[in-house]
């Protein structure tokens, strides 16, 4: 999947892409990122990107110019490998980040990548957005200094959900959100920590056990600690069952 990211900070990207899945990922050719800078597209000695905001005000806006010429360069970059790519600008005001969006943009947007677009200083300039964004994509209620952090974000999600990044037996599945229900917990050697023992179930080897046994985890879960996911679930009687005894305080598993 080929993702171009216009951005001030290409360098911030090698602490996403030196390390683990997204490294691997890389190195693998699954994912391709490819940088442009729109201070290299600036005009002037200073090579400026930013000027002060019409009709006053705290704070800095990046200018049209030079970002438009980096998208420029980055939907050529694009088309020499025949693909049309969605340009995503990244921003508090888009919508918020969810796994299904996560699933969504990796299928339609696999063979024809994306351009991802980080904002800095106060934003961009409205001009730019209207010209060249088909959507924004914000990663939650808050906000940060720049656009990288939350490109990084959304593309070590995606690559979670790329065919073959992930290693033997890992799958983003089983992850929290990519049913319906938050993970199970999770335990390795050894079997006793400090007095704390892991569940005798998991030792069992018995694969049925397990597998029902991770299945009510998640379920109890969700309902501890999502209980606003729980309206998007049918549940069934036996779910159903395992969250009301857990409400009354029954510990038997009903
Ligand atoms: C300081 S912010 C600008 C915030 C803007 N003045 C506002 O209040 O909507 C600078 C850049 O950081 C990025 N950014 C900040 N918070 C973000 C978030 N929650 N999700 C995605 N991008 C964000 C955007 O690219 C934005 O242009």
């Amino acid at each position: 999947m080929w993702i171009g990211v216009v951005t001030l900070f290409p360098e911030m990207f090698t602490a996403l892409t030196g390390h683990g899945v997204v490294g691997r990922a890389v190195r693998q050719e699954l994912i391709e990122l490819e940088f442009f800078n729109p201070r290299d597209h600036a005009e002037g000695a200073y090579r400026r990107v930013d000027d002060r905001p019409y009709g006053g005000g705290p704070g800095m806006v990046m200018q049209v110019a030079p970002l438009w010429r980096a998208l420029q360069q980055a939907r050529e970059q694009a088309q020499k490998r025949q693909l049309r790519p969605h340009v995503l600008y990244m921003s508090p005001q888009g919508r918020v980040l969810r796994q299904p969006q996560v699933r969504h943009w990796v299928q339609e947007r696999q063979e024809q990548g994306l351009i991802l677009l980080c904002g800095r200083y106060e934003g961009i300039d409205e001009r730019l957005l209207e010209m060249a964004v088909d959507e924004e994509c914000s990663i939650g209620d808050y906000v940060l200094s720049g656009g990288e952090l939350p490109a990084m974000v959304l593309v070590d999600a995606m690559t979670r959900w790329l065919p073959g990044a992930l290693g033997h037996g890992e799958s983003a599945a089983e992850d929290s959100f990519s049913a319906v229900w938050l993970d199970c917990p999770h335990y390795t050697r050894p079997p006793n920590f400090a007095g704390r023992e892991v569940p005798a179930v998991l030792l069992s080897g018995d694969h049925a056990e397990v597998a029902h046994w991770r299945h009510r985890q998640r379920v109890l879960r969700t309902a501890s600690r999502r209980p606003d996911l729980l309206s998007t679930i049918e549940l069934s009687e036996e779910e159903r069952g395992w969250i009301e005894g857990a409400a009354s305080g029954r510990t038997d598993g009903a």
